[in-house]
């Protein structure tokens, strides 16, 4: 039996991790580790907190001898570490906080599994979660694949590639068994409405302005999280030890491209007339730094692992809004408050 700890399952991607693995694994216990910051919600898993084989606790990943308690107390086997701060525009006003979260959380997890395992590594694993953009950006063609060269621009993706570094180096100095995959960007249920697709979504439904940065020429590589979280299970029990895994889609869409369709889809679903909601775009002044273009090849786990994404782009963007249509009130309460002070600084100024 299992003891697995995730961290930052009250997250976007952290708690469609946490529910799948608490249907798939009944025989196992799931621990979800969140430090409940403004990202994390628990109603995200309301659907499965009375599962017998899932438990929630509150803790923060800097807190390394709080860490060291809980391995000893649930006898942790293996940890899938999502906890972060996660936000590109956030770490431009306060890089500190991801030094904190990113880097200095992830190397006490490492220690705080160091210790307990005392180096007796059979049936254990740590598997960290990290992002396409620790690669840096790419010009108008080219993927990024698991060997190319490190070259993170923003705080956030220098704050990420440091945290993977330490989990490499755990692995190669102490031999501490480890995954990494590094993902593109995650679209779905749940999404906070700070990043691209939730916040126009929201904005739409509100009739608000829809904030394109510079030209709204950058591209993203976008993957349903569900397919994510598929991935990581894959990884998680087929992957091998100290290799890492891109995951990705093949589905890359300049930011103008994907707020056009987001706006002549939800003008069907709202009953709205055809251009209505495109009035709403703005352009505003571009994101310090911003990475061009990302673009994942994801055939290393196609081939070796057998994964593949299940849904095509316009089915998954269909089903978030949908999503987002019939749950109003989780998009009310996360955008009340504290939201609504870092919306007015960070479009408003
Ligand atoms: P998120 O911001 O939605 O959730 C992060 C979670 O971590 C929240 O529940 C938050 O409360 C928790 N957390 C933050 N600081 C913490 C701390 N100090 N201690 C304990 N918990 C803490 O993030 P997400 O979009 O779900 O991303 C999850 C992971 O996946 C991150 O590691 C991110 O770098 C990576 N990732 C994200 C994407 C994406 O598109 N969102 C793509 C690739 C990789
Ligand atoms: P985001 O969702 O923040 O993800 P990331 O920067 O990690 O890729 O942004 C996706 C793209 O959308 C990025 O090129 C920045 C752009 N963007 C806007 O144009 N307007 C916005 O209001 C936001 C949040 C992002």
């Amino acid at each position: 039996m299992k003891n697995i700890l995730i961290t930052g399952g009250a997250g976007f991607i952290g708690s469609h991790v946490v529910r799948l693995f608490v249907k798939q694994f009944p025989n196992d216990s799931i621990y979800n580790l969140d430090a409940l910051t403004y990202a994390g919600n628990l109603a995200n898993l309301s659907d499965i907190e009375n599962s017998n084989n899932y438990n929630f606790l509150h803790a923060d990943i800097q807190d390394l001898e709080k860490l060291r308690e809980i391995f000893k107390e649930k006898n942790i086997t293996h940890v899938i570490h999502l906890a972060a701060e996660s936000h590109v525009d956030r770490s431009i006003t306060d890089p500190l906080a991801f030094v904190k979260t990113n880097v200095l959380g992830t190397t006490n997890l490492l220690q705080a599994a160091k210790e307990h395992w005392e180096d007796n590594f059979s049936d254990k694993l740590f598997y960290h979660v990290s992002t396409d953009e620790v690669y840096g950006s790419l010009g108008d063609t080219g993927f990024f694949y698991e060997d190319t060269a490190y070259d993170p621009r923003s705080p956030y993706s220098a704050s990420k590639a440091s945290s993977d570094h330490f989990v490499r180096a755990f692995h190669h100095t102490y031999g501490m068994p480890i995954v990494i995959s590094n993902c593109s960007n995650n679209y779905g249920p749940n999404h906070f409405p700070e990043k691209l697709i939730p916040l126009m979504i929201n904005n739409i439904i509100q009739n608000k302005p829809l904030p394109v940065y510079g030209e709204g020429l950058n591209v993203r590589d976008w993957l349903y999280v569900i397919d994510h979280a598929r991935a990581i299970e894959c990884i998680f029990s087929k992957g091998k030890d100290g290799e890492t895994y891109n995951i990705g889609g093949f589905n890359e869409w300049t930011n103008i491209d994907l707020v056009h369709l987001l706006c002549d889809t939800m003008d069907k679903k709202l009953g709205r007339f055809k251009g209505e909601s495109r009035k709403l775009i703005t352009y505003v002044k571009d994101r310090a730094g911003h990475d061009l273009r990302y673009a994942i090849d994801a055939t290393k786990l196609k081939n070796e692992l057998g994964w593949e994404p299940s849904l095509q782009f316009e089915e998954g963007l269909g089903k978030t809004i949908d999503w987002f249509l019939a749950n109003e009130e989780w998009l009310a309460s996360v955008t009340s408050g504290a939201y609504m002070n870092y919306y007015n600084e960070m479009y408003n100024s």
